[in-house]
């Protein structure tokens, strides 16, 4: 592959979606829809990454705003997908060899597609190439029409006539052009048409009028190439995603214990025997070693998860790490850039926050346990709270090896507990604990001997 530029059209209204958004900032198992695109087009090495904007231009850019490599160009009014393109002609000007057109609504198209795209095209020479699908349902899609073995042109729908309409063999929306007279050809299309656009499929017949080569890549599954108009194309495009993922987890060794609700995004990476238990949603980033089991209701955003590593149910776990043969939850809640490390426990109800637990350390019961960082084989009691903020910033926590910190204590930062201290049930810490000391803040207890006969005769 050499000298690939890459186009792709995101300036449509996307009435169907009745959104107050851009229609391909709209999610896909978890990525807005036009992020996979991208992503897809990176296998290209591409020189140039062109996005036509124009409906909520603005809305669109910041949202792609993460990635300083593309070139935006402003399409307005939009006046159909050719108009589109020759939009970017002031940002491709110089540019040599061959463009992809992508579709910023088709976000299933597989890379290995996008590689046979470009290497047919480049290996036979031709003018243009159309990615083509083969489908059961060609309704709202431009049919391709064949004169012989090669494509003649492309009708769409609106304009196709009531045999055309029997085509099966569909526009993808998705081609290769030589860029040597690709703009020139262009200015050629007229919006003769139902719509009044300027279509670029047109270029098939206009190219073959000259006799110029056009050549078709059919995939051989059409679900690929799917385009997202209405939300209930979006479910749609994002269950096939969950399927192809799910199926590509369990053929790589994961259990999946009911696929049909197991969310798992597409850069998701999970190891071999590691049981994903119904309702578990895995969001982009993450990475869970192998022999883990993710029971249900779990949801782990972007987080790393060791080998051998339980997460029981109705856990949240985000922007965190958590290692090798460690325990979480039931319901615990790790955020921001908390770290369990091995064998570690954080249990029922406790919340972590920029937080780390040390190796073997366990906190099993209703904590709250912000900006700490506690050692190995530390005891937290049940109701431990770190009182981080003071009303005016965050402060941190240390609690070093083997200290034991007794149920129902507050730590009120900054704080160091010293190595192998205890802190007596129920205190409230304001000063350091030097290491093998013990602070106890509760007074004497009281006891009054006979007190409730005394009460029920009153
Ligand atoms: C288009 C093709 C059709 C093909 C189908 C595949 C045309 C005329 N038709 O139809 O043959 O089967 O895709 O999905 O090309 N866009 C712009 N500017 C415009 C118009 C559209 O940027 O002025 C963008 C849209 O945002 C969208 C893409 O181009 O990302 C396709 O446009 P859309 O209106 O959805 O075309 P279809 O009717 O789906
Ligand atoms: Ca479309």
């Amino acid at each position: 592959m050499s000298d690939v530029h890459v186009v792709v059209l995101a300036a449509g209204k996307g009435t169907r979606m009745k959104s107050a958004l851009p229609k391909v900032i709209h999610r896909v198992c978890g990525s807005p829809m036009i992020e996979l695109v991208l992503k897809t087009a990176e296998v290209l090495r591409p020189r140039r990454i062109v996005v036509v904007v124009g409906h909520q231009a603005d809305v669109l850019r910041q949202a792609l705003g993460g990635r300083p490599e593309l070139t935006f160009v402003v399409q307005e009014p939009q006046l159909g997908t050719a108009h589109a393109l020759l939009t970017t002609e002031a940002a491709l000007s110089g540019a040599r060899g061959t463009v992809v057109l992508l579709s910023g609504d088709v976000p299933m198209l597989s890379r290995e597609t996008l590689e046979r795209l470009v290497d047919r095209h480049q290996k036979t020479d031709a003018a243009a190439t159309v990615v083509t699908a083969v489908v059961d349902n060609p309704h709202g899609y431009g049919r391709i029409v064949r004169s012989g073995e090669r494509i003649a042109r492309i009708v769409e729908e609106r304009d196709a006539s009531s045999t055309e309409r029997e085509i099966h063999e569909i526009n993808s929306g998705i081609y290769a052009f030589a860029l040597d007279g690709l703009f020139d050809a262009i200015r050629g299309i007229a919006a003769e048409n139902a719509q009044r656009e300027y279509y670029l499929p047109d270029l098939v017949a206009i190219y073959r009028a000259r006799g110029l080569e056009v050549e078709t890549l059919t995939v051989t599954n059409p679900d690929e190439i799917r385009g997202i108009n209405s939300r209930a194309e979006l479910a749609e495009v994002g269950r096939l995603m969950r399927e192809r993922k799910n199926a590509a987890l369990m053929a790589a060794g994961v259990t999946l214990d009911d696929p049909a609700t197991t969310y798992v995004a597409p850069d998701v990476e999970v190891g071999a025997d590691t049981i994903l238990r119904p309702g578990v949603s895995l969001e982009a980033g993450t990475r869970i070693g192998s022999g883990c089991d993710i029971h249900s209701g779990a949801r782990i955003i972007n987080s790393t998860i060791g080998d051998n590593v339980t997460v029981l149910n109705h856990c949240v776990i985000g922007d965190s790490t958590v290692e090798s043969g460690a325990t979480v939850g039931p319901f615990a809640h790790l955020r921001a850039h908390s770290h369990v490390r091995e064998r570690a426990k954080a249990g029922n109800f406790v919340e972590l926050k920029n937080t780390t637990i040390g190796a073997g350390s366990k906190a099993m019961h209703l904590s709250y346990l912000g900006d700490a960082t506690i050692g190995e084989a530390v005891n937290i009691g049940a109701g431990t709270i770190t009182c981080n903020y003071d009303g005016v910033k965050k402060n941190a926590t240390v609690i070093e090896d083997r200290a034991f910190i007794g149920s129902d204590s507050q730590l009120i930062a900054p704080l160091t507990i010293g190595e192998g201290a205890y802190v007596g049930s129920g205190t409230t810490v304001r000063e350091d604990v030097p290491a093998g000391a013990l602070a106890v803040s509760a007074g004497k207890q009281r006891t009054i001997e006979g007190w409730v006969e005394r009460r029920k005769k009153k």
